[in-house]
């Protein structure tokens, strides 16, 4: 019979993962591949934390919605009449049906399975042939709330009512992001939802990691953005996400075969900035990657230790949308870029083989895996508060 891995000497063992990167070394590969850990995960991080689920702009208009889910509770994002955003459990009150699907425009949420009528703020307003019912109060029975707040123009939702503001923990991403104008962006939908058969973590990983860039990438399309460029600023112990630059080796670099954007240059962006790529972490759901033209989002959607689904999309100045080329100049970008992130899936789905094993190591760092380290400690402070908090509800 496997030991339950939620005990205290395991808990314990995330010290040596949380050192200065000289000294540090990975966490438990059980944190990667244990079930019973990716369900106190469940608690310990996404009941809690401040989760991305898209863009501002996907609800423009007063009755635009959108789906999302987020460790496989179905969500609803809308525009009420009043003009705010709203998230809610898309769990129809009744029987459990799902009230929306994709994403559109409605007056309401319809409920398709016995027509249950909810505004898009939840208030269930509509119950046909209920009247016979016995000390049943709509009111009552109306789609759970989850708290919402916009930043940088992405939706974040939590699960927490008394989470503390997400805004105030990502004021050094502000200052960094500043030049970017990011709220100000637009871009086409995002690509279909991709499903991916590894630990969150992994991808998350992934999407950050400054070491493997000239050596897992190298050729001539990633190198000029080679890894003795990464560079991990120390961020106040608080800090709700993390950063790293990685400079490069000439300004506007973009992988596509011309190496340099083919899209506008954000204008704000000082010399500096246009001498580096920009990588952006917000835990546990939101990845950017930040060229001069463009602004790749990931958003990650974990559905168990060894799943979670992936949505990917872009954005670019609003004018660089009007070029009646700009459909061929993203389709160049993606082909670069996708011969990139298929060498990263082909590594992940490993990975996740590679820790499931007797042999899978507590790995040593290298200077250029700073952000890794940087992760780590935010999963640690939550990972223990989540553990005392668990023992504090047993006794
Ligand atoms: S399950 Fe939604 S109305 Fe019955
Ligand atoms: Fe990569």
């Amino acid at each position: 019979m496997p030991r339950s891995v939620l005990n205290d000497g395991f808990f314990e063992s995330f010290s040596s993962s949380v050192l200065e990167f000289d000294q540090a070394e990975s966490l438990p590969p059980a944190c990667y591949t244990d079930q019973e850990f990716y369900e106190f995960e469940k608690e310990a991080l996404f009941f809690k934390e401040w989760l991305c689920v898209g863009r501002e702009s996907w609800v423009k208009e007063p009755g635009d919605y959108f789906t999302a889910k987020h460790v496989g509770e179905p969500l609803v994002i809308t525009r009420t009449k009043h003009g705010e955003v709203a998230a809610m459990s898309a769990v129809c009150q009744h029987r459990g049906m799902l009230v929306a699907e994709g994403h559109g425009k409605a007056r309401s949420l319809v409920c398709p399975y016995h027509h249950w009528v909810y505004q898009l703020s939840g208030e269930l307003v509509g119950t046909p042939a209920m009247e016979r019912t016995c000390n049943f109060d709509p009111a009552k029975h109306g789609l759970p709330r989850l708290k919402v707040e916009i930043w940088q123009g992405f939706i974040f939702v939590n699960f927490d009512d008394n989470a503390a503001p997400l805004g105030p923990r990502l004021a050094s991403l502000n200052e960094v992001l500043a030049n970017y104008d990011l709220a100000s962006l637009d871009g086409p939908p995002p690509a279909d939802t991709v499903r991916y058969n590894w630990n969150w973590k992994v991808m998350f990983e992934n999407n950050n990691d400054g070491y493997h860039a000239n050596r897992l990438h190298r050729g001539p399309l990633h190198d000029p953005v080679p890894s003795s460029l990464a560079s991990f600023p120390e961020l106040p112990a608080d800090t709700a996400g993390y950063y790293r630059t990685n400079g490069s080796l000439h300004p506007d670099v973009s992988f596509n075969p011309t190496l340099k954007a083919l899209l506008p240059v954000f204008p704000k962006l000082t010399d500096a900035e246009r001498h580096r790529v920009l990588f952006v972490n917000v835990p546990p759901t939101l990845s950017l990657v930040l060229n001069t033209d463009i602004v790749l989002y990931l958003i990650t959607h974990p559905e168990s230790a060894d799943s979670h689904t992936m949505v990917m999309g872009a954005m670019v100045l609003p004018e660089a949308m009007e070029n009646p080329m700009f459909d061929r100049l993203m389709q160049i970008n993606q082909e670069g870029v996708q011969d990139i992130v298929a060498q990263d899936l082909h590594v992940d789905e490993l990975v996740q083989q590679g820790l499931k094993s007797k042999f899978a190591p507590r790995g040593r760092y290298s200077w250029q895996e700073g952000a890794q380290r940087q992760f780590n400690v935010w999963l640690v402070d939550r990972y223990r508060a989540g553990w005392e908090a668990m023992k504090a509800r047993a006794q």
